[in-house]
This record gives structure tokens, sequence and C-alpha cells, in this order.
């Protein structure tokens, strides 16, 4: 690993989301993102890729997967990182983003890494700063790291996406995740069906290139791919729901409902998960078919892959 290629250029300096990258640009993400899952089963974990470069992470919402990961990736590179605790910083006294952007920028980082609440807040923020930005989940807008790791799981158990039929199911309306992978997996030449409950379904979903189903057992008939999503609890400003054991009902994934899908179907969740409510939490739990932990675990090696090509 020591011997890893100097990253060709990108056609971008920020990564703000997957609709302003080329499948080139994805390809190039995902084949550097490879190089790094051995890596991270080895025992020496350490590169010095990015000795000299300093990241900082600014998550203004919590984060368990994408923070830990990023801070990880970067400190496998050998990068300084920095990872702000915004509720004992200025933000709570006031600060704007931008006047946080701003005065972080003064100290010369190499890379932000930031989440946010509001949608297009990785753009704003990429305008008033040097160095690169990477987009760790903006509103209901992106989540651009979320579906490359998603990508490189599906690549790692079924050796592509083209042709594969991918459920996607939930709470789609308030999902950046759903977003970002339906672009990156249309992109990448898979049929996508999206199940949700008409409150939680996009009124212009159908511009989006997917087949939309309010009946979760047809939208996963033959699916090579079920991937569940969180309900947003946080992003519902009125109730979407009659009740959480109504959902499981109707698009919890269960035993019964995965029989409509393809036998060696995989399930992925992004996570956090809401067992028994999204999913039962046997299914969640099968390594017969579930690949959530490898999505966690390749989350890591697609995080490094983009700090390097994006820090360079
Ligand atoms: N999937 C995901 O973004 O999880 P976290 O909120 O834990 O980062």
């Amino acid at each position: 690993m020591a011997n890893v290629k100097k990253a060709i250029k990108i056609s971008k300096k920020h990564l703000l989301g997957i609709q302003d990258l080329s499948i080139a640009d994805v390809n190039f993400i995902l084949s550097e993102a490879k190089q790094f899952i051995a890596l991270n089963k080895s025992k020496n974990k350490k590169l010095d890729i990015l000795r000299g470069k300093t990241q900082i992470n600014l998550f203004f919402e919590p984060s368990t997967r994408t923070q830990s990961s990023f801070e990880l990736a970067g400190k496998r590179l050998g990068a300084d990182v920095m990872s702000m605790n915004l509720n004992n910083s200025a933000i709570k006294k006031g600060e704007t983003l931008i006047d946080t952007a701003m005065t972080l920028n003064a100290m010369h980082p190499d890379i932000i890494v930031v989440r946010h609440q509001d949608s297009g807040a990785s753009n704003l923020l990429s305008q008033k700063v040097n160095c690169a930005v990477l987009n760790a989940g903006d509103g209901r807008r992106e989540h651009p790291t979320q579906a490359l790791l998603d990508a490189l799981t599906i690549i790692d158990r079924k050796e592509k996406i083209e042709g594969l039929k991918i459920a996607i199911c939930g709470d789609i309306v308030h999902s950046r995740v759903a977003r970002s992978n339906i672009y990156l997996l249309n992109m990448l030449g898979a049929e996508v069906n999206i199940i949700a409950p008409s409150n939680l379904m996009p009124k212009d979903i159908d511009k989006l290139g997917v087949n939309r189903f309010s009946d979760m057992k047809k939208g996963l008939k033959d699916c090579d791919i079920v991937m569940m999503l969180r309900l947003q609890n946080e992003r519902m400003t009125s109730s979407f729901l009659s009740s959480n054991r109504e959902y499981y009902e109707y698009y919890g994934l269960t035993p019964d409902k995965l029989k409509f899908a393809k036998d060696d179907a995989l399930i992925m969740h992004p996570g956090p998960m809401n067992r028994g409510i999204e999913i039962d939490t046997n299914l969640a739990d099968d390594i017969n078919k579930s690949v959530i932990k490898e999505q966690v675990e390749l989350g890591v090696a697609v995080r490094m892959a983009c700090l390097k090509i994006f820090c360079e």
C-alpha cells in the first residue's frame, strides 16, 4: 500500500453530491476505495499519504458511522484530524455556519468534512473556503459518501450494479441517502424501485427515472437488493404515521415480505436502524442476507478514497 498511485485529477474540487460526478469520477473513487479494503483488515492500518494535511470534521447533526469513519479514514492516511465539538463551540453563542467556516478557513485546513441540517449547506460552505469540502449529508439533499459505500458493498457481493433490480424502501421524502442512491444507481445501470406510503413519497419522484410502488410486496418482486431506510422523525414537521405498528405491518421488512425478492437478495440499511419498525431484528442480523455491517466496514475505505482524492 505504500506505493498507492497518486490520484489522477477528478473533475471537481469538492464532493458535494453524486449529481456533480461523472461516471468516470465514480469509477475512479470506487477503484481507489477497493485498495483500502484489505489495508483496513490488516494489523498495520497506517499510511502517510496525507501526512502534513489538516482535516476538519464539522458535524452540525448527530452521527456515529459517518463522523467516526471520516475520522478514522483521515488518521489512517496520516492526516491531522480535528473533529469540532459543536456543543462546545461559538455556534452555541450564535455564530453562523459561514462565520464558523471562515474562521476555520483562516487556519488553512486542506479539507473540511461537513454535515448540516440544511439542504445546500455544503455547497454554500464550499464557496466561502479555500480548501476542498466533502458533504457528509446536507438536509434532505445528498449524502454522497453513503451512496458510494452502498455501491461498493453491492459490487463487493454481486460483482456488478448494471442490470440489478434494487428496491429502496421507507421514508423517501426526507432521505438524502435515497436521493444520492437514486442518482448513483441509475448512473451505474441498475433498475430502481422506490417503495413508500404516499405521504413519505416525494411528489416529483417520477422525474428521477425510478419505478414507484406503494405496495411493498409488488415493489420487492424479483429484487436483487433491498435497501431499507430510517424513519427520519427529526425531519417530520407533522405526524406522518398513524402508528409504528401499522408502519411495520405495511412497510417494515419481514421474512414474509422478503420472500417476494430474489432468493439471494441482500438486505441493506444505512443505519441507524429502528428495529421492529423498519426491519425485523432477526433479518437485520442475518449474516446470510444482511450486509449492514459490511456497509459500515466499506464506509471507511470509501472515505479514505475520497479524502485521498480530494485532498491531493
Ligand atoms: N448512515 C449514516 O449517515 O449514519 P450516521 O448518521 O450514524 O452517520
